[in-house]
């Protein structure tokens, strides 16, 4: 029976569609206390439903006493009084299925809050039954930790417990220890976890570093890093061999897929990892024994905004994706810089055409569709833990967490009543959502403009991707299907470039009209 909320019925709903994440701290209050909830999800998903995305992946919902702001998981079953409860939560997946979108929750399975009852338990004593359910170690001989690795967030990965003599890791805070997967009654606990949200209807999961989930048997030291410098973060002074991207942990995203198949509507697995491609491409498991259906793809994130560079980077990536693999893309995050930060206000146009018309399922961030630029946090100001230990490197990520403004003419931008939990962007009052809805030039309006035109043009979603020549600071590229073809072509630089194309405008992301041969400053143009 063909699946109603399915646009391309001949592929997999997740492949022609995009994301688009919600950092629900961030996107509406409704209880005035400056932090966004559920209610307010509820409230503003018909904003996502409108711009033509076709799935949510929500941030961390779960209790938690938010030292990572919800990366800390202190209850996998349930939802965190600050957002709502799970009443509040199956009302946000009633009204997502009513606007035809999925939903995603974001699962965390590296780690727990220490908070969580299964680490009290696990630190109460050397002989408790989830002892071994976390990952504990004697000190080495000189009493130090038991080896080299570093926290992603700067300092030791190991916390000493002096109650029970032994350290215990931690790949981020040491309110974050890590959980121990070669445990099968911790690895049964969570498949457990998986199967409460899906048999409440959820669509599938953002899995947090899943990279991370197993370390080598033996926990060797990691090797030093010849290329860290003072300036960058301290956890690249080591390179992540044996901590990170395991075998072991291959075969437990094949068993998430196992068990995520075995349930109805294409349910659908993301992994964050950060990896080279040749390594990236394993996650996505075997034709006989798949992974995850997408394994992120953060380059157009990491790589400097320019066209040779992409149009290298888009090739080979393109190139190391498996058959029996689909693409994806990312270009900004509740982790990353802002894009519009980034590159500026015009080139994130045309990043956004180039996101929308890549090969594979884009991932938007909210807040990207109206160009969120720089937001400065005051040190007083300053949340995210991260930045918080290691400050001053311009690793932060307040700034991309920043309240949504729906409305330039309400107190705090429509986002709460009380004083939102991190500034709003400066230009707030000429930025937000109904600002941009009256402007037909606006971001907002490129955006939906984008997604319509990927929705009705098959190519877009599903075709091949075909490089093209193009002068210096253009990037050019046709998509195909069929008979079906669409060129785009992209000036990544601020001059008037001469680019022999011709034919019909589809979408560009300026104002008036395109000329053939040329492309104008900025300019980013789809043609049939
Ligand atoms: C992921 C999340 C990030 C979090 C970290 C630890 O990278 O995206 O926000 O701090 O995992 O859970």
């Amino acid at each position: 029976m063909a699946d109603p909320l399915d646009p391309a019925p001949l592929a997999p709903w997740w492949r022609g569609g995009t994301i688009y994440q919600i950092y629900p701290r961030s996107f509406q209050d409704t209880d005035g206390d400056g932090v966004g909830d559920l209610a307010g999800v509820e409230a503003r998903l018909d904003h996502v439903a409108r711009l033509g995305a076709d799935a949510v992946w929500l941030s961390p919902i779960f209790p938690s006493p938010m030292a990572d702001f919800g990366y800390d998981v202190a209850d996998y079953c349930d939802v965190d009084p600050m957002f709502g409860d799970l009443a509040a939560f199956d009302r946000v997946l009633a009204r997502a299925h009513d606007l035809g979108l999925r939903l995603l929750l974001d699962f965390v399975p590296n780690h727990s809050s220490d908070r969580h009852p299964w680490f009290l338990d696990s630190r109460s004593s050397r002989t408790s039954p989830r002892r071994d359910w976390y990952i504990w170690r004697d000190p080495a001989p000189d009493g130090g930790p038991p080896n080299n690795w570093i926290s992603d967030f700067g300092g030791s990965a190991w916390e000493w417990d002096a109650a029970t003599g032994q350290y215990y890791l931690h790949a981020f805070l040491a309110q974050q220890p890590d959980l121990n997967w070669r445990n099968p009654d911790l690895r049964a606990a969570m498949l457990d976890v998986l199967r409460f949200w899906l048999d409440r209807g959820v669509d599938g999961f953002r899995i947090d570093v899943l990279w991370h989930i197993v370390k080598a048997d033996g926990l060797p030291d990691n090797p030093v890093n010849p290329d860290w410098r003072p300036g960058i973060t301290e956890r690249d002074r080591l390179i992540q061999r044996h901590s990170t991207d395991q075998p072991e942990a291959h075969a437990i995203a094949a068993e998430f897929r196992r068990l995520t198949g075995g349930y109805d509507g294409e349910r659908l697995l993301v992994g964050e990892i950060f990896l080279p491609n040749d390594r990236l491409a394993r996650w996505y498991g075997t034709p006989g024994a798949p992974g995850v259906h997408l394994p992120f793809n953060f380059q157009l994130i990491e790589q400097p905004w320019d066209a040779a560079v992409l149009a290298r980077v888009i090739a080979e990536y393109d190139a190391s994706v498996p058959a029996h693999g689909w693409p994806n893309w990312v270009m900004g995050s509740h982790d990353a810089p802002r894009i519009a930060a980034r590159v500026g206000e015009c080139q994130a146009r045309v990043a956004a055409m180039l996101l929308l018309t890549l090969r594979g399922t884009p991932t938007l961030y909210q807040g990207d569709e109206i160009g969120i630029g720089e937001v400065p946090i005051p040190p007083s100001q300053v949340r995210d833990p991260q930045e918080l230990r290691q400050p001053g490197i311009g690793i932060g990520r307040d700034r991309s967490r920043t309240p949504m403004p729906w409305t330039g003419d309400a107190a705090n931008a429509g986002f709460s009543t009380g004083e939102p939990w991190l500034p709003l962007n400066p230009d707030w009052r000429t930025r937000s959502v109904s600002a941009q809805e009256g402007d037909p030039g606006s971001m907002l309006h490129l955006y939906r403009a984008l997604l319509g035109l990927r929705r009705a043009t098959p190519a877009l979603m599903l075709g091949s991707y075909e490089p093209l020549d193009g002068p210096p600071g253009v990037l050019a590229y046709r998509r195909r299907l069929g008979d079906e073809a669409v060129s785009v072509f992209l000036n990544l630089t601020a001059g008037q470039v001469t680019v022999p194309w011709s034919g019909t405008v589809l979408l560009s992301t300026l104002d008036g009209a395109a000329e053939p041969g040329t492309l104008h400053p900025n300019e980013g143009i789809i043609v049939a």
